[in-house]
């Protein structure tokens, strides 16, 4: 392979490249009141118990929600809903009533007081399994409880955030099952 050119980066900038999984809205509820926030920096932390860290910034109305409800749902919006998930993402829940400003259907959750988000491909209900790092990093480790997942398409068509407004949308599919270990898969 021929060797890759490369040039010194910011470091402020590395997001562009690292920016994991797909975005996804964060819904919450405390005391009456619920909001939605819009969420790219998060990753899986294990398979059983189902754990799931996320970085929910202290200056976000959700993070008060969430922190003293100490639950959440994280909903996955596919590329249909991309207008709506920039949206969210781009104002206040102390502001505005985002279910209904954006067209949104809340649904109780079975296992926490959060509301689904009925347009998203998937719902996961969350209850908070460490809060050590939040007032240190504005890191949440969540337990999920509960799934709810569409039967088809199988694969969704989910947006993944790349900074400075751009996405990349979820594209081409290929299978390399028989060259994993087993605890890979
Ligand atoms: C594409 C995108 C990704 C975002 N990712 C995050 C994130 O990972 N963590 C975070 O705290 N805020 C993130 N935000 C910002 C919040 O969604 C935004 O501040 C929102 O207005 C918060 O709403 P709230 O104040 O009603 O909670 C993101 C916004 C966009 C548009």
């Amino acid at each position: 392979m021929k060797p890759l050119r490369k040039k010194n980066f910011p470091v402020d900038d590395v997001r562009r490249f690292l920016e994991p999984g797909p975005i996804v809205l964060v819904s919450s509820a405390w005391k009456g009141q619920t909001n939605i926030m819009t969420m790219g920096w998060h990753m899986m932390m294990g398979f059983s118990p189902s754990l799931f860290g996320c970085y929910i910034w202290d200056q976000n109305h959700s993070f008060d929600l969430i922190r003293k409800s100490r639950q959440c749902v994280i909903n996955l919006p596919t590329f249909d809903l991309l207008n709506k998930v920039i949206g969210i993402g781009n104002c206040s829940g102390v502001e505005v009533d985002k279910f209904s400003k954006f067209g949104l259907t809340a649904v109780a959750g079975k296992k926490v007081d959060a509301p689904l988000i009925e347009e998203c491909y998937a719902n996961f209900e969350c209850r908070l399994y460490d809060g050590s790092r939040i007032n240190k990093l504005s890191l949440f480790v969540w337990e999920v409880v509960k799934a709810h997942v569409a039967t088809s398409p199988k694969y969704p068509t989910t947006v993944h955030y790349r900074g400075e407004g751009r996405f990349m949308i979820s594209g081409k599919e290929i299978e390399r099952r028989s060259r994993f270990r087993a605890q890979n898969l």
